[in-house]
């Protein structure tokens, strides 16, 4: 099929673009071209690259058209963050595709009741991003199933590959936390550092992408979380990191005031984001309609950024070697 993905440089792209070529898809991706994807392959010398910036396209608003002319059969949406960009493309795309399929977002859903969360819990999400890919959700879902508009959503958790720094810890993107933990210094958890979080390899949300175009059946109308097979604990990652370098984590466990005003503002922001959500989704879903098979786990993926983080030699001057 012809496959146009949009944003298709990024984190996801970097995986899904490769597999969509080896598939046997035609694929051409759209973006700004600002950036490269984060690892070579051979298979993008058969991408056809678009250069658009979205923003300037909707604001004109000939972005959906843009998108139409390429003639695709599939058009995957990785970077749509308001509902009137959601539907300034279904209108333009209604009719013609025979597969819509939008990146979400876990935190379309809020505080859990029951854990893991499945995608048939109400939403009740809050922050405006949360907010917005909820409501992209519902407007989505509405139109697969009310208007036969073949779309379907995919919700993956925090994004973990070689190339950038993973969801730390302490539930931040400051990469000191991990050489604390290498180094053996104490390190402060909000709380009783049993908030959880959920991440997922970006070659796993790839996966997903194409197991929902071959199961589209199954897909359309759908939405399924792409995360690995389970959320871990702040305190249990934190000791899992430590003990890759051959040490206990000497953790200490602070009330939140106390934790922030130890941290630098920035990073106390993104913890209380990730702790507010405390997300643990069920793949259960993804497993059964499509048989979703990831290949890492949480701490597996964050190895291997991890890793990269000490190759690329931003850890090891904190390490200390
Ligand atoms: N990162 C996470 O942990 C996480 C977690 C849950 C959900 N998500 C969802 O994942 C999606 C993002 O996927 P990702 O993380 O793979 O993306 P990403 O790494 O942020 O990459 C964004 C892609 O979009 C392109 N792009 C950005 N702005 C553009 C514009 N105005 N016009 C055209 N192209 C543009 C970028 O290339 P250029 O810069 O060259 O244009 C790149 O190809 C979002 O929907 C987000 O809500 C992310």
């Amino acid at each position: 099929m012809r496959v146009v993905v949009i944003g298709g440089t990024g984190h996801v792209g970097t995986y899904l673009a490769p597999r969509l070529v080896q598939a046997g898809h035609e694929v051409i991706v759209i973006s700004r071209s600002e950036r490269q994807p984060y690892q070579s392959h051979a298979a993008w010398q058969a991408v056809q690259m678009i250069t658009l910036d979205r923003a300037a396209e909707e604001a004109a608003g000939r972005f959906g058209q843009r998108v139409h002319d390429l003639k695709p059969d599939v058009v995957i949406d990785m970077i749509c963050f308001k509902l009137e960009s959601a539907s300034h493309l279904v209108e333009a795309l209604r009719g013609d595709i025979q597969h819509f399929l939008h990146c979400g977002t876990i935190w379309v859903h809020g505080p859990s009741v029951e854990t893991p969360t499945t995608e048939e819990q109400p939403r009740t999400p809050f922050g405006e991003y949360g907010i917005q890919k909820a409501a992209i959700e519902a407007y989505l879902l509405d139109q697969a199933r009310r208007h036969g508009f073949p779309a379907t959503c995919l919700h993956p958790g925090h994004i973990v590959g070689p190339g950038w720094a993973p969801l730390n810890p302490q539930g931040n993107f400051n990469t000191q936390v991990f050489a604390t933990l290498a180094r053996g210094d104490e390190l402060a958890l909000p709380n009783l550092g049993m908030e959880t979080v959920h991440h997922v390899h970006a070659d796993d949300v790839a996966q997903m992408f194409m197991q929902a175009i071959a199961n589209r059946s199954s897909a359309v109308g759908e939405s399924f979380h792409a995360v690995s097979p389970a959320a871990v604990t702040l305190r249990g990652y934190a000791e899992v990191v430590a003990a890759w370098f051959g040490i206990a984590a000497r953790l200490r466990f602070l009330p939140w005031e106390e934790f922030c005003g130890g941290v630098a503002a920035p990073d106390a922001a993104q913890t209380l984001q990730h702790i507010q959500h405390s997300p643990n989704c069920s793949i259960a879903k993804a497993q059964r309609l499509l048989d979703y098979r990831p290949r890492y786990r949480s701490l597996q993926a964050v190895y291997e950024a991890v890793q990269w983080l000490i190759a690329a030699g931003d850890l090891r001057y904190l390490i200390g070697n």
